[in-house]
């Protein structure tokens, strides 16, 4: 019992002598960015690399990312998502560095890859691809956005886009204390996989408050903050916005008294000119029956 044990313990050290470094920790490339998986492997003496062969596939499907044998990349069997955005460094392999260049890293590229080493020994080991996206800076608004009153019932919503993965949404009010309550979540992912993310939070308005929301992306240690202040500004009427009023009030009624002024006296011009031309024509027929009578008084 123990010498079959031991036999295939044998046996299994004897198939993966090979030692196949890969990160430890999850890596982390950036939306939209080449990323380099690392793996390196031992080998105690210089070997011909017709004699090599590197496999990468995925862990959990066993899909093809990159094959390379006899000297050159093997791609028959590659997955089509990654094609033509993968590439070996051809001269880093006689070095030991079998790492992976994947091109233009998509939320779809998250997982587990597996990188297998071949030259008379052989060996494996996986890494865990993590991908990420900054969101946009949230913005918070408030529904409804006037007349609004202590006492009211308000939805402010906090929304950011183009994120990756889920972050956390941490609403605060002007005293730093978290508001728990009354918060829905939604989370839509576009045809690329980046989040919008929107929280809404419903409070009862209380006079001069500010609701803060903190949005924090954790694989990329990035935070983003909005707030909004409700005065009493935008309760209550507003004295300023009282006095402008009035203001505007008074102004118009100075250029419409003005106005009124300019017209009068346009009116009365013409008035005076139309009895002018009235007069003048009654002058000119007078004129006109006087030549018209002189003949008969010569
Ligand atoms: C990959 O390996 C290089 C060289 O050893 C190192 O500088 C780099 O930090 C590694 N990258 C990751 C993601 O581990
Ligand atoms: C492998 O080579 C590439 C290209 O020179 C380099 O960026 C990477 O860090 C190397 N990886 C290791 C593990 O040495
Ligand atoms: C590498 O292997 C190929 C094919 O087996 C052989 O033709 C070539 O001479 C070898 N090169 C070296 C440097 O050993
Ligand atoms: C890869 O590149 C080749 C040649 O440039 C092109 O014909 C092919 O359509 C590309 N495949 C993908 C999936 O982009
Ligand atoms: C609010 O919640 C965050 C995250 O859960 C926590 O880090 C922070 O300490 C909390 N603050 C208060 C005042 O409870
Ligand atoms: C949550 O909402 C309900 C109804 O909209 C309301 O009655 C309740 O007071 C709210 N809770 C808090 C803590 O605001
Ligand atoms: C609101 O805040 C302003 C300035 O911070 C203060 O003068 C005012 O008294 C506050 N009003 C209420 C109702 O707390």
């Amino acid at each position: 019992m123990l010498s079959l044990l031991l036999t295939a313990m044998l046996a299994v050290q004897a198939l993966a002598v090979m030692e196949v470094q890969v990160p430890e920790q999850p890596m982390v490339a950036l939306h939209g960015r080449d990323a380099i998986l690392n793996c390196s492997f031992s080998h105690a003496s210089s070997f011909n690399l017709s004699d090599l062969s590197v496999f990468w596939q995925l862990t959990d499907t066993k899909r093809s990312v990159h094959g390379y044998s006899e000297g050159h990349d093997q791609l028959t069997d590659q997955a089509e998502s990654f094609a033509n955005r993968t590439s070996l460094f051809p001269a880093q392999l006689g070095l030991g560095n079998a790492s992976l260049l994947l091109r233009r890293v998509g939320v779809a590229d998250e997982g587990s890859y597996t990188c297998f080493v071949r030259v008379q020994d052989y060996g494996s080991a996986a890494l865990m691809l993590q991908v990420a996206a900054p969101y946009s800076k949230p913005v918070v608004t408030l529904e409804p956005e006037s007349n609004l009153r202590p006492g009211d019932e308000v939805a402010l919503t906090c929304l950011a886009y183009g994120g990756f993965p889920e972050a956390i949404v941490i609403w605060q009010d002007g005293g730093g204390r978290n508001l728990t309550d009354n918060i829905t979540m939604s989370l839509v992912a576009n045809e690329e996989g980046l989040f919008t993310m929107t929280s809404m939070l419903r409070v009862v308005l209380e006079p001069n408050s500010t609701y803060s929301c903190r949005l924090i992306n954790q694989l990329l240690g990035e935070e983003g903050y909005a707030s909004v202040t409700i005065t009493g500004q935008n309760i209550a009427f507003p004295p300023v916005a009282l006095w402008v009023t009035i203001g505007l009030a008074v102004c118009l009624l100075v250029l419409l008294i003005a106005l009124a002024a300019v017209c009068r006296r346009k009116i009365k011009e013409s008035c005076e000119e139309a009895r002018r031309e009235a007069e003048e024509a009654k002058e000119l027929e007078e004129d006109e029956s006087k030549t018209a009578m002189t003949p008969l008084k010569s």
